[in-house]
């Protein structure tokens, strides 16, 4: 399967690409986990976390690097987080080819909701909610993190850049006849079942 996942931040990609990682054995590759994970990285542009801090894209040379080695190590795999502009999706259509592009829709207030409230498990990757999806085990909760843009004002930030940047991407697939648009407001698991019916129909 070679699966590609777009919505706005907070739809649920890392949520669901995980699950689908797992359930078809392929590479959950994802631009923003390898950019946090390199975040101090100097490039000609700067490091990635000065972006990213503010909300902002990082460069796409930076960016369509990190996901033309993680492709070509992959035999199949799910796409979170790219591509994220017009350019992006050129470039991703020069290097490889996909049999399924989903779409998760999601609300605005639904999305800040969701991003203000995230917690991240800093030893294991897991994702958390302070509503949602609140850990029983203390140990676990004591060490839960927010991420940095996940403030109000940089969720906001990004959520504009989503617009400006990004939904002509949402639109291209559209137009192209490629896209299967999931209804992504509800449970973790109803919204995996929904995707995972378009992807074995
Ligand atoms: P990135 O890490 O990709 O962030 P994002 O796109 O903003 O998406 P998020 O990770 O915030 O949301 P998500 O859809 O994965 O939601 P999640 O499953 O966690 O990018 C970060 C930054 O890196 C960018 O701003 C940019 O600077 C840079 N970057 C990355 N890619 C780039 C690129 N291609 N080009 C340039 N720059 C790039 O869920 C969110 C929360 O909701 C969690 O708490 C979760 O528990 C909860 N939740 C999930 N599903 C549900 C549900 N069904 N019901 C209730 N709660 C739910
Ligand atoms: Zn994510």
């Amino acid at each position: 399967h070679r699966i590609l996942l777009l919505g706005a931040p907070g739809a649920g990609k890392g949520t669901q690409s995980k699950k689908l990682a797992e359930e078809y054995g392929i590479d959950h590759v994802t631009t923003g986990d390898a950019l946090r994970a390199n975040k101090d990285m100097e490039t000609e542009f700067g490091t990635p976390r000065s972006f990213m801090e503010a909300g902002e894209l990082v460069p796409d040379p930076v960016v369509n690097e990190i996901v033309k080695t993680a492709l070509s190590d992959a035999d199949g795999f799910v796409l979170d987080g790219y591509p994220r502009n017009l350019d992006q999706a050129e470039y991703l259509s020069d290097i490889t080819d996909l049999d399924a592009v989903v779409f998760l829709d999601v609300d605005d207030e639904v999305l800040v909701d969701r991003l203000t409230g995230r917690r991240m498990d800093p030893e294991t990757g897991e994702i958390y909610h302070v509503d949602f999806d609140w850990p029983d085990d203390e140990t676990i909760r004591e060490r839960l993190v927010q991420r940095e843009d996940d403030q109000e004002d940089t969720v906001r930030d990004r959520l504009e850049v989503y617009r400006e940047n990004t939904e002509p991407v949402i639109e291209h697939f559209r137009q192209e006849g490629d896209l299967v648009e999931i209804d992504g407001e509800a449970t973790p698991e109803e919204v995996f079942d929904r995707i995972r019916d378009v992807i074995e129909p």
